[in-house]
């Protein structure tokens, strides 16, 4: 087992514990950090008849009574109707201020669970218990918890941080594959805005790391690793004023993809894929990296897998959505650029048309692609 401390402005910190089979422990870990004897247990139904089984056991053995709530509407179900559904199961089951949810299950349960205990009689404490690559190397690290609103995505929520993550990365050898592709992107993008290491074990893995066939302590290092950049990033800025814009690398475009395909289209990890290629290009043409460093990282994501079908999507429509990122001034775009891999920053002064020339290098690329 690996701990990743989270470290926080005002001294304060919480563990991310990253092991396989680590659920077993959650009751014991759980008992460790001092907290109610009752607790509401948030899963997501695709847990049934693996972890869910297996946390029970667990925090029932440690002595926890747990109401347990299950959740099965995936990202559609992310909203305020659903936070009132387990706040009203918890309110029903006699809860009250004492006791603490547990949020097992993706980034969408972490997000609704850890937005429903940050709400609950003005904030119960929350333990998340991450099971898919995207929640253990960024959703459940940092604090943001949330539901979506018929307007947009992600907006309302507050800033509620656990008391502890328990990252299994067993639950992981689970997911299906395409799952596993999305969550990875998010891994490429710490490697080429932070840790060239990283990069190149990736370099090195990339087949084996899609399929999992890696070994548990090599999977244990690739998901503790990810989430010490993710740690590392938010410890700099919590809040996300400065430093933690470059976990937005590939986001920009990616975003603008994602809304001008209404979110039917594509996982949010591919439209990533595609917006790092398309920021690798925006880098590449202002000189700011190299264009081996450009290749590198599309070889890779060409490895991981580049979804299908963006030529076919409107480039005005794409561009148009990335002004909707509110970080247009003066005609110029805010835009997380790599430096070389492992490096990235913040620049502030991208032109509209090296925008342009970036989405239409990912549209280029789709024809070849889709062939
Ligand atoms: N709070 C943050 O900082 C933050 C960061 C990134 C993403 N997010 C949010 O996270 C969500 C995406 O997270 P996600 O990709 O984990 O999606 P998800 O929670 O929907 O999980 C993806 C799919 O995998 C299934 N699943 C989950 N664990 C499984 C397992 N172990 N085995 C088999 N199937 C499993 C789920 O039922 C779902 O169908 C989005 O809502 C996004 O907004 C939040
Ligand atoms: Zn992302």
């Amino acid at each position: 087992m690996k701990t990743v401390r989270i470290e926080l402005a005002d001294g304060r910190a919480y563990d991310d514990l990253v092991g396989h089979d680590l659920l077993t422990e959650a009751g014991s870990q759980c008992r460790a950090l001092g907290l109610g004897d009752r607790c509401a247990l948030v899963y997501d139904q695709a847990l049934e008849q693996t972890a869910l089984p297996r946390v029970l056991d667990s925090l029932k053995g440690a002595g926890f009574e747990v109401v347990v709530i299950a959740f099965g509407k995936g990202e559609r179900g992310k909203r305020l109707e659903s936070v009132e559904t387990i706040i009203g199961s918890m309110v029903e089951a006699g809860l009250d201020r004492g006791t603490w949810v547990a949020a097992l299950g993706g980034g969408v349960v972490g997000d609704l669970a850890g937005f429903a205990a940050a709400s609950f009689l003005r904030g119960v404490d929350v333990v998340q218990m991450p099971t898919t690559i995207v929640s253990q190397v960024d959703a459940s690290l940092g604090g943001k918890t949330g539901v979506n609103h018929a307007l947009g995505k992600n907006l309302i929520g507050a800033f509620h941080q656990p008391r502890l993550v328990l990252s299994d990365t067993s639950t992981l050898r689970h997911l299906p594959e395409a799952e596993r592709v999305a969550g990875l992107a998010e891994v490429v993008k710490h490697s080429v805005i932070r840790d060239e290491e990283l990069f190149c074990f990736l370099e090195d893995k990339m087949e084996s790391v899609v399929s999992m066939e890696i070994d548990d302590d090599q999977l244990d290092w690739l998901i503790a690793r990810n989430a010490s950049i993710k740690a590392g990033v938010v410890a700099a800025d919590e809040r996300e004023g400065g430093l933690r814009a470059i976990l937005n690398y590939g986001h920009t475009i990616g975003h603008a993809i994602e809304a001008a395909t209404d979110y039917q289209t594509y996982r949010h990890g591919e439209a990533v894929i595609l917006g790092m290629i398309g920021a690798g290009r925006i880098a590449a043409q202002l000189g700011v990296w190299s264009q081996e460093d450009e290749a590198r990282q599309q070889a890779l994501l060409t490895r991981l897998g580049i979804p299908a079908g963006i030529a076919a999507v409107s480039a005005e429509q794409i561009f148009a959505r990335t002004k909707s990122d509110k970080k247009w001034r003066d005609g110029k775009l805010r835009f997380i650029l790599p430096r070389r891999i492992g490096d990235a920053y913040i620049a502030d002064d991208i032109e509209q048309e090296a925008v342009r020339a970036g989405i239409a290098h990912v549209q280029g690329l789709d024809r070849i692609v889709s062939q």
